[in-house]
């Protein structure tokens, strides 16, 4: 009986848990104000790919997608803020006219930038796919398939996630994308990961 309980109870959290994930902090980078969540003002840099480290531009977000993912940058210390997984962040650029009026209201030149990390178990959400409950293209975390919808707010769509994706607000000056306030929403997974 009591082994039976074991079983299930680690098939649960093989299920839920993010493996790997689970450390916030990244080893190496160290650096004063690299944990440091977002702040206005900052720069935004590739996290990923052969761009990592170098500024995304407004060429790099073709309208209609693929997302860019990215880190923040302090532009007075050059520090990159990747001392902490949960301050990954997702670019789009979508076409104004399919954002609903909220989200609308936050793009910049049709782009919007979204928490990373999946709201369920905290895995990085890293697919952009055409989604199993529409036509339309949608964020996927391929943990547990949840999928967030970035003309809605990041609202969930599909999967098992609780709430939608962080939203982070941009601004746009010379052509150079920043972030220009505090995460909206809750970031991270809420089950342990
Ligand atoms: S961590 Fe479970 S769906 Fe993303």
């Amino acid at each position: 009986m009591e082994q039976t309980r074991r079983t299930l109870l680690l098939g649960a959290l093989a299920t839920t848990a993010c493996l790997g994930c689970s450390t916030e902090a990244r080893a190496g980078e160290d650096a004063p104000g690299s944990d440091e969540r977002p702040q206005k003002g900052d720069a935004l840099v590739f996290s990923e790919g052969d761009q990592e480290g170098k500024p995304v531009t407004l060429a790099d977000l073709p309208a209609g997608g693929p997302p860019v993912h990215a880190w923040p940058k302090d532009p007075k210390t050059s520090v990159v803020r990747s001392g902490s997984r949960l301050n990954e962040i997702v670019l789009i650029r979508l076409d104004p006219a399919e954002l609903d009026d909220k989200t609308r209201e936050r793009a910049v030149d049709g782009i919007l930038a979204y928490s990373a990390i999946c709201s369920h178990a905290g895995c990085p959400v890293t697919a952009w796919v055409k989604s199993d409950v529409g036509d339309k293209e949608v964020f996927k975390c391929m943990c547990h398939n949840s999928e967030y919808d970035p003309r809605a707010g990041a609202q969930v769509v599909f999967g098992p996630a609780p709430r939608r994706l962080a939203a982070l607000p941009l601004a746009l000056a010379d052509g150079s994308l920043s972030v220009a306030g505090n995460f909206i929403g809750k970031v991270g997974g809420a089950q342990p990961g």
